[in-house]
């Protein structure tokens, strides 16, 4: 009897201790157990030796490393859900196939979304800091003292419809907000219905209108600076952004400049646009309460991670016994 040989899996970076066990198991798997960040020479020694690459959002799958890859390398079976980090195209040309992980993070992201349209209008992370900076020496309570603004009845404006745009949709109905959104096509009827959601065809006359928008669109050449200057102009001031796809999808400086003149009320921030460096104005309008600044966390529990590393071993294995796996991302031209 003949033992087919395991294939050769490159890793970038630590994974939960059980999707790690469980691929030493399938795979003949190369993993990165202190966690350092590969450099490019790294990852190109990789591609020129693995059969399957596992990359995270942290790792730069550009052409030109593709382009460096052996022929043994057929498959990017990305531990992420967005791939805005992996050209797609650039593989498909070389015979690549790539996959991500979605679903597995749909509802951890819309959980810590909803965190941030909470916590920017009533001012959780500013209440917090009162306490701690104060060493639990704060004046007491006063009726005019840490006023934020309700959620309740307030109109959210949801960029990018998919799983994660109504995951949090569900959410925020819960919260009493009346549901808007822009997408590149309406969502089904029976979802408008549930949601009570009303769409906006023309993203500008959403903006105007709504009093938090919230991004939950991929990043993609079409959605780059989506909220551009002028965009942002057209908010009102009294009005919220909240961001937990992807940085570059807001124009960063001009963000930073409507905040400084009071031409939006505050932003929460996941993502940025220079990941991981983190513009050092958005740092001093986080310390004047202006911005909620997270460092990338919005998918991070233990469950989502777990599950992000089962959708890649089904995926390798899927594509190693042959088959089309089920989280194939296809190029938007080949
Ligand atoms: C992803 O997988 O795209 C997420 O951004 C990771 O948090």
């Amino acid at each position: 009897m003949t033992t087919k040989k395991k294939p050769k899996v490159y890793i970038t970076r630590k994974l939960p201790e059980p999707v790690e066990t469980r691929m030493r198991e399938l795979f003949d798997a190369e993993l990165n157990l202190d966690d350092r960040p590969r450099t490019q020479p790294e990852l190109v020694a990789a591609v020129r030796s693995a059969d399957v690459l596992v990359p995270t959002v942290t790792d730069r799958i550009d052409a030109a490393l593709i382009e460096q890859a052996g022929p043994q390398l057929k498959l990017i079976a990305s531990f992420s859900n967005g791939v805005d980090n992996i050209d797609v195209e650039a593989a498909a040309r070389k015979g690549i196939t790539v996959t991500n992980t979605p679903n597995a993070l749909t509802e951890d992201t819309a959980d810590m979304t909803m965190a941030l349209i909470l916590a920017v209008p009533r001012r959780l992370a500013e209440g917090s800091r009162v306490l701690t900076d104060s060493h639990g020496e704060w004046a007491g309570w006063s009726p005019t003292w840490m006023l934020g603004r309700r959620i309740w009845g307030k109109r959210i404006g949801i960029i990018g419809m998919g799983r994660i745009g109504t995951a949090v949709a569900r959410r925020a109905k819960a919260f009493g907000l009346s549901i808007h959104y822009h997408n590149r096509k309406r969502v089904n009827p029976a979802t408008e219905e549930e949601l009570n959601a009303t769409y906006w065809d023309s993203l500008d006359q959403m903006l105007a209108r709504v009093d938090i928008v919230s991004i939950n669109c991929p990043s993609t050449p079409a959605t780059f600076h989506l909220l551009s200057a002028r965009r942002l102009e057209l908010m009102q001031p009294s009005s919220y952004i909240v961001n937990t796809a992807r940085g570059d999808v807001i124009d960063e400086d001009a963000l930073i400049k409507s905040l400084r003149a009071g031409k939006i009320a505050g932003a929460g921030l996941d993502v940025f646009e220079n990941e991981p460096s983190v513009n050092p104005k958005l740092l001093k309008l986080a310390e004047q309460g202006k911005v909620v600044l997270l460092p990338h966390m919005s998918s991070a529990t233990l469950e989502g991670r777990i599950d992000m590393g089962d959708k890649v071993i089904i995926n390798i294995r899927t594509f190693c016994d042959g088959h089309r796996p089920p989280d194939r991302v296809l190029p938007a031209r080949v």
